[in-house]
């Protein structure tokens, strides 16, 4: 069987953590379609012409270990505005969205510009403030490297420049479920993806 499950959403909405739970209990593949732009980011920073990067990205780009990192992040918006960066990396996207067996891809524009076909579109999100506390206790809460003030003025920063840019800027696809995470636990959240996800694979009359 082949489909797709699209979701979309801003950082730290619990969008990767929902795509990975999904894949897990459906037994299907994962694509955190975000490291595609942080290896690209990467590349860039060390010096590389962004689009020769996207072109000439490989499996073990992907694998690398800085990635996480905030610079990867600041990097990669920067070079996903780039509309000749987005347009290298679609065909891998979508020779992966339609491998046999389904597939699970998370990412800003899956839904509306990747995949528009996909079976099952989620938009996750949650807000500002909320994203911004859980990136912060993640990094350490009290002992971050960062106040929570300064985290929380980079998730706007991000935030404007995903869903301001010109070519496939963050929105939900007509046809999302909107899933607001602000006020649910991740058990709760990957619950109600899960359901979404049955509901309409098997639907019931
Ligand atoms: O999801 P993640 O935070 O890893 O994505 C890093 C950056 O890559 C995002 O801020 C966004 O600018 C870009 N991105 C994108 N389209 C995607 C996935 C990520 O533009 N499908």
């Amino acid at each position: 069987m082949r489909f797709t499950i699209a979701i979309d959403g801003p950082a730290a909405a619990g969008k990767g953590t929902i795509a990975r739970a999904l894949a897990r209990r459906l037994g299907i593949a994962y694509l955190d379609t975000g490291l595609l732009y942080r290896a690209v980011g990467a590349r860039v920073a060390e010096g590389a012409d962004p689009v020769a990067a996207a072109q000439s990205l490989t499996e073990a780009d992907l694998a690398r270990p800085d990635l996480r990192s905030l610079t990867a992040s600041e990097a990669a918006s920067r070079v996903a505005a780039l509309p000749a960066v987005r347009a290298a990396l679609v065909d891998f996207q979508r020779r992966f969205a339609r491998r046999q067996g389904g597939a699970v891809l998370d990412g800003r524009d899956i839904g509306t510009v990747i995949c528009p076909d996909a079976e099952v579109k989620l938009f996750v999100t949650a807000d500002a403030e909320t994203r911004a506390r859980r990136r912060w206790l993640e990094a350490g809460g009290e002992y971050a490297p960062e106040p929570l003030a300064t985290v929380l003025d980079r998730v706007r920063a991000r935030d404007a420049r995903d869903m301001g840019r010109a070519d496939a800027p963050l929105r939900p696809a007509e046809d999302a479920l909107i899933l607001d995470t602000t006020e649910l636990d991740i058990d709760t959240a990957i619950a109600r993806a899960l359901q979404a996800v049955n509901d309409r694979l098997r639907p019931r009359d």
